[in-house]
């Protein structure tokens, strides 16, 4: 049965914990953790560095907000911030393809965070994984539907130099691996690539794969094609899964797949007045093609995807808001802009 997210508080007394709290997914995840009334603790690596600053200022932050200090590759450190709850979210990774600072602290961080919430006896874990330990396989059929039972193939991550879905493949089968022999339930979800307003002062990376597109930097796009998917769906449907109890498996999460050539469009049609470009890259090999996929499983829980192009419209008003891109000269603050 769909959870109402609309129900006041229900969760008073009820303590969670979220690893790496001052991400951009995570920081969103506090967010609607502290509005339904959880008493949060999150994970952060220094809790005085002035960028986690955003966190203390969420609503209910003064009152239920504590930060820990805690790193992924220190058990302790994590079994400190994790006793004491009835849940977990494992959001903390590194997202870079750099198999070096990659891959030790995705796939080691989960064994540990995994294994402190069965030495804690969590009742439920939620951990944040990717797209990219689902579709990354060269053997798939592809006519076929992308689902929860699809894996990344790992020979074939390692063989591209596709780092980041090697280590997360690799963390996610050892997250399912140690809960099972642990006894752990765990709920994972797999979102697409995440784009929507920032809450935290620093660019992330899947932000960058906007942001190159307005600043100039990026000259062409690449002949790529991505799903997307507004952060605070990823954040509700976080929420969803962990409060569920029928919530089992695995969950992609995405609105919709675009072609590079089509988010640059829509990125010019909404702001004309940056240097977004045109051109593709590649102009020899056939247009990439979307993949089919489905989030039906999210859906039946009541999650509702934010449209693509509101998802793309929200992630530049926000980094102009927070004045990493400089507004430009014609820009009129109050003109009603039509997303459709
Ligand atoms: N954004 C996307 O498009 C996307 C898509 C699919 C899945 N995901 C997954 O979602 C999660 C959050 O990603 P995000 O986009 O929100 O990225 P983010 O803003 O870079 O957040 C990552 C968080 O992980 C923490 N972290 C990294 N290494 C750590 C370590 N060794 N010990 C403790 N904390 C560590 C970072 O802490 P510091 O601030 O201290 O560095 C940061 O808070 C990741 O698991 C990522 O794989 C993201």
């Amino acid at each position: 049965m769909p959870v109402d997210l609309s129900l006041p508080a229900p969760a008073c007394g009820t303590t969670v914990c979220v690893t790496g709290a001052g991400g951009f997914i995570a920081s969103w995840l506090v967010k609607l953790l502290l509005e339904k009334g959880y008493t949060v603790r999150g994970t952060v690596r220094n809790p005085a560095d002035v960028k986690n600053n955003h966190l203390r200022e969420l609503e209910g932050a003064d009152e239920r907000l504590i930060l820990c200090k805690a790193d992924l590759l220190d058990y302790e450190s994590l079994f400190q911030a994790i006793n004491g709850c009835d849940g977990v979210f494992h959001t903390a990774s590194p997202v870079t393809d750099d198999p070096e600072q990659m891959v030790e602290p995705a796939v080691k961080g989960t064994n540990n965070v995994i294994h402190a919430c069965a030495e804690a006896k969590v009742k439920r874990v939620v951990f944040t994984s990717s797209i990219g330990t689902v579709y990354m396989n060269p053997s798939r059929d592809p006519d076929a539907v992308v689902d929860d039972s699809c894996w990344s193939d790992l020979d074939f991550c390692k063989h591209t130099k596709n780092w980041y879905c090697y280590g997360k493949t690799v963390a996610e089968q050892t997250a399912w691996k140690v809960a099972k022999e642990k006894g752990v339930d765990l709920v994972v979800i797999n979102p697409m690539l995440v784009v929507g307003p920032l809450l935290q002062s620093t660019v992330n990376a899947s932000t960058v794969h906007i942001l190159k597109y307005l600043t100039g930097s990026a000259k062409t796009y690449a002949n790529s094609v991505q799903g997307y998917v507004h952060v605070k769906d990823v954040a509700l449907a976080h929420l969803l899964v962990y409060e569920a109890p029928s919530a089992s498996g695995r969950y992609i999460v995405a609105d919709s797949m675009l072609h590079r050539g089509e988010v640059v469009a829509i990125l010019a049609k909404f702001f004309p007045e940056y240097p977004i470009p045109l051109k593709c890259s590649d102009e020899v090999n056939p247009r990439k093609q979307p993949y089919k996929f489905t989030t039906q499983k999210i859906k039946e829980l009541g999650l509702e995807f934010t449209p693509v192009k509101q998802c793309l419209y929200d992630t530049v008003k926000s980094l102009q808001d927070k004045g990493i891109l400089p507004k430009p000269k014609m820009h009129h603050d109050d003109e009603p802009v039509n997303i459709k």
